[in-house]
C-alpha cells in the first residue's frame, strides 16, 4: 500500500518495546527523516528535527531514546521529550516539541499516513 497517502516504514515486530526506529523517505518527492518508537507497544512517530537548532535526534543510528527509555533525547544539547506528545520536558527548548507524524498500522505493517 504505498501510494502518496501512505509510505511504508517496516513491520511492527522491527521496532521492539522500548527502542526507537529512524528512517529516510524521499517518497513525497522530499527528503524525509523521520522516527518511531515502540513504547509498551504502542507507536509514536515524529519527524527527525530537534526544536532547538532543527538537527537530526540521534547520537547513533535508531537511538533516539533516553537510557532509561523515559524519554526522546537529543544527543546534541540533552533535551528531553515526552514519548507520547513530543513535548519538550528539559532542557534548552523547554515548552516546544517534536512534529509528530500520523501512523497507521494495517496487517503488521506500519505506514506514515499523509506525509507532508
Ligand atoms: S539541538 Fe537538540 S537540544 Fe540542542
Amino acid at each position: 500500500m504505498n501510494d502518496l497517502h501512505h509510505i511504508q516504514l517496516c513491520r511492527i515486530d522491527e521496532i521492539l518495546p522500548d527502542t526507537a526506529r529512524g528512517f529516510s523517505t524521499t517518497e513525497t518527492g522530499a527528503d524525509h527523516e523521520v522516527f518511531v518508537i515502540n513504547k509498551h507497544g504502542e507507536y509514536f512517530g515524529y519527524i527527525n528535527s530537534c526544536p532547538h537548532t532543527g538537527a537530526p535526534l540521534e547520537w547513533m543510528p535508531h537511538q533516539f531514546l533516553s537510557l532509561d527509555t523515559d524519554n526522546i533525547q537529543c544527543s546534541l544539547h540533552g533535551a528531553r521529550f515526552t514519548i507520547d506528545q513530543g513535548l519538550c520536558i528539559q532542557g534548552p527548548c523547554l515548552g516546544e516539541g517534536l512534529k509528530p507524524i500520523k501512523l497507521k498500522i494495517t496487517k503488521s505493517i506500519i505506514y506514515w499516513s499523509n506525509p507532508g
